[in-house]
């Protein structure tokens, strides 16, 4: 096991690029190994999460070159060219891959296996089970719904779905299968979530229709994919590590360029500025139909509020670090409506309360969220625990940085699943 030890910082200064986006990383390779012709890929996560679904693409038959770091060839094989793998498919901790490859291959005329790490093999997998069964598809898993899957690959037919949860993993699943149905398959969403499945396929030629509360897939549109393009803007889940850790700061500047803001995702950008902290957003752009901005961050005295309701889906992933921008802010934060939090990569409310109480923090657990009261001083000095989760690990990393002792980190080896150069950058903007 890792251990990562993070010493406090006063000022926060430079300029720095994020990673690529992991939702769009992993949906270019998906859809490139679809695409009939070569499709090419800039700026790539290279982080493990997105290098199993480029592997388990290969293992489906498809050529996929580096060309330089994040920039890859993926030679698309058609919507029936994959291949019957020669082993079962590891998804290690991703999510992402596990369900929207189990779409896809409930459609393909083969047999898969698909399994992943402790935590994966953990998460609920019903939720994508039950609707691919009612399109026809034949997935068989553990007691519960849980991983390790096998599909035996079937004719699907298509579906009108109203999703349970706001899930783009979910959404992206059916999406994928429905593809191969040659009827109208309707997806209604309880409130809106990443979009970029959407936003790819319509970039491919797909003629979805997106309204405000569901997408539709029609009878009459064409099921073949072009083949396409794309430079990866950085992730707005990363850059909100980097962004807290700024506006946590006593002093410096920081300037993070082209990262993501696709309206589904930039919820963590207008609770950050509700909290009162100063982010410029500047040069605003698109790329492949994302827009992306680059962002200036200075040091604030941010306040509690309140966080909930639809807004939960467009900044799930930046709960941990919300939380923490919420240890330093006057008053209490009240986060609700997050109990999908509890199934990620770890259960990560119970996860922010156990190691917030650690270092003395109010921290409230509730269902479906946690209140926490922010505090003037933290000493710090003590040893934590990332739960085999990217996203505590960081976030508490971020933490450390207003301590007096710092903290040490256990189980930092998971960063990468997310953020390789994660600890490299923040050392690189530590003055
Ligand atoms: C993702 C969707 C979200 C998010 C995850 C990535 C995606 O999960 O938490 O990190 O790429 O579609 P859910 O679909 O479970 O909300």
């Amino acid at each position: 096991m890792m251990v990562l030890k993070i010493n406090r910082a006063r000022k926060i200064e430079g300029e720095i690029e994020v990673p690529g986006d992991k939702s769009i990383s992993h949906r270019s390779l998906i859809l490139g190994a679809l695409a009939e012709g070569e499709s090419q890929i800039k700026g790539l996560l290279e982080g493990e999460d997105c290098l199993c679904t480029l592997k388990i693409m290969q293992q489906l038959g498809v050529e996929i070159k580096k060309e330089k770091a994040g920039r890859y060839l993926v030679k698309g094989r058609g919507l029936n060219g994959l291949q019957e793998a020669a082993d079962v498919l590891d998804c290690g901790n991703s999510g992402t891959s596990m369900r929207l490859l189990t779409g896809l291959l409930a459609a393909q005329d083969f047999y898969s296996v698909l399994t992943g790490d402790k935590s994966l093999r953990k998460r609920p997998m019903a939720r994508i089970i039950n609707p691919l069964s009612s399109m026809g598809a034949q997935i068989y898993s553990r007691k519960k719904g849980l991983a390790p899957l096998t599909i035996l690959g079937t004719q699907l037919t298509s579906i009108e779905y109203e999703l349970p949860v706001a899930s783009a993993q979910l959404k992206s699943s059916i999406l994928l299968g429905a593809l191969y149905s040659p009827k109208e398959t309707v997806i209604i969403e309880p409130a809106i979530s990443r979009d970029h499945t959407e936003k790819m396929l319509q970039g491919a030629g797909i003629d979805l229709q997106i309204e405000a509360d569901r997408v539709i897939l029609p009878a009459s549109c064409q099921r073949h994919l072009n083949p396409f393009q794309i430079q990866i803007p950085g992730d707005i889940s990363s850059a909100a590590f980097f962004i807290a850790a700024a506006l946590l700061a006593e002093k410096g500047e920081l300037l993070i360029k082209n990262v993501g803001i696709n309206q589904t995702r930039s919820g963590f950008l207008e609770v950050a500025a509700a909290m009162g902290g100063q982010i410029e957003i500047l040069n605003q752009t698109k790329a492949a139909g994302e827009a992306t901005a680059d962002l200036l961050i200075k040091p604030s005295q941010l306040k509690g509020i309140e966080i909930a309701g639809d807004l939960i889906p467009r900044l799930i992933d930046e709960i941990p670090i919300i939380a923490v921008l919420a240890v330093f802010a006057e008053g209490k934060t009240i986060i609700k409506d997050a109990a999908e939090l509890r199934v990620k990569e770890t259960d990560r409310i119970s996860a922010v309360a156990a190691e917030f109480k650690k270092l003395g923090i109010k921290i409230t657990e509730n269902p479906d969220g946690m209140e926490i009261q922010g505090v003037d001083h933290l000493t710090g000095g003590v040893k934590v625990e990332s739960y085999h989760d990217h996203r505590i690990a960081m976030s508490l990393a971020i933490l450390a940085l207003r301590t007096c002792d710092g903290l040490t980190i256990a189980g930092s080896e998971i960063i990468k699943t997310s953020f390789p150069d994660f600890k490299k950058l923040l050392e690189k903007v530590m003055k």
